[in-house]
């Protein structure tokens, strides 16, 4: 049996939730097994070490033949986070880092992205023996733990020189917009996990993920960049590109609320095409038609900053064309 014991530094929306979410399922699972020897989940919640269930084979896709996992609670840079999150959790608040790290095996950082290095540094110091106070070296020892954070834009490679350190570490990227603290855990389903980083900390939480219905994916750290500039392709530049879209209107006298009503069942017909089938099919409109004397009629009626805009997206239209038609001529 492999026990993980799970300690969030950062109680905002993505530690709140990510382990509400787990708690949650623990309850699922716990029920599911009412003869469990550990006794009711009020008497698992009352216990000093956070709440518990398992993972055990019949209940999930994990190969192991049965994990536990356990939540021990929440450290934040202010305790009163730590404390409304524990709360809403039913588990514990740690005044002290080093509470947190003596009881957990495994810590999620889910502070923002310019936090987790310092955190990552704090953590390691306590490990080289450097830390000022001086406390004992053996309660803070972290090595053989396994660390992640959360973060889209920074890699598993934050987590530098690990194996001095012994430790396990990588990065889970969930591709969902965590908007509440305490209301995002209700839509938190069939969401995608992106993973990198060392293979026994992906494998060790991969199972976890699947297990509460996540898909993950593994990538390696060098292309974490670009994979979250694709994320931001696909999500703010939607933004951008209808934000383009409605001055564009305004400039020909539309009032705002008037464009945003021409551009809704377009831009929402659009988007749900393109994910029931793909870019290709999906693709209508004059480049598609060859009516190059339409996108030249475009051109002339915009401005150089509009323009530049139009001709660097056009570019990928132009490109999806060219792969439709050459499909279509196989
Ligand atoms: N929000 C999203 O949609 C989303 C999606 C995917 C990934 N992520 C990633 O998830 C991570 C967390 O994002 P978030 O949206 O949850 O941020 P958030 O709501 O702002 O929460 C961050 C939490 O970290 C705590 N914190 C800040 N500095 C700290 C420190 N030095 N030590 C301990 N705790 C500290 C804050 O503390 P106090 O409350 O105690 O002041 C806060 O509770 C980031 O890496 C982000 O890129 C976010």
């Amino acid at each position: 049996m492999i026990v993980i014991k799970i300690g969030i530094i950062g109680a905002g929306k993505v530690g709140t939730t990510i382990g509400k979410v787990l708690v949650d399922y623990a309850y699922e699972l716990k029920n599911c097994n009412a003869s469990n020897e550990n006794g009711t989940f009020d008497e698992i919640n009352d216990s000093k070490e956070g709440n518990i269930f398992k993972v055990s084979k019949t209940n999930t896709k994990s190969d192991s033949t049965e994990n536990e996992l356990m939540i021990t609670g929440f450290y934040s840079r202010s305790y009163e986070s730590a404390k409304e999150s524990a709360e809403f959790t039913k588990t514990n608040a740690f005044k002290e880092i080093d509470d947190l790290l003596s009881v957990s095996d495994t810590l999620f950082i889910t502070t923002p992205d310019g936090e987790i290095e310092k955190i990552w540094d704090c953590i390691t110091e306590k490990n080289s023996g450097k830390e000022a106070s001086g406390k004992n070296n053996f309660e803070n020892n972290i090595s053989n733990k396994l660390i992640y954070h959360f973060s889209g834009s920074l890699s598993s490679d934050v987590f530098t020189n690990s194996d001095v350190h012994n430790m396990s570490c990588a990065s889970f990227h969930p591709v969902f917009a965590f908007s509440d603290k305490f209301k995002s855990y209700e839509q938190f389903h069939n969401v995608s996990i992106t993973a990198d980083g060392d293979e026994k900390a992906v494998n060790a939480l991969k199972p976890v993920f699947e297990a509460i219905g996540c898909k993950v994916n593994v990538i390696k750290p060098v292309d974490k960049a670009r994979y979250h500039a694709a994320t931001v392709c696909a999500s703010n530049f939607v933004v951008g590109l209808v934000g383009f879209a409605v001055n564009l209107l305004e400039t020909c006298g539309f009032e705002e609320k008037a464009a945003y009503e021409i551009l809704s069942g377009l831009t929402t017909k659009n988007v749900e095409n393109i994910f029931k089938t793909d870019v290709y099919s999906a693709l209508t409109g004059p480049v598609e038609r060859g009516d190059f004397k339409t996108v030249e009629k475009h051109l002339q009626a915009l401005n150089d900053e509009e323009r530049e805009v139009y001709e660097a997206l056009n570019k990928e239209v132009i490109k999806i064309a060219e792969i439709k038609h050459s499909r279509e001529a196989k």
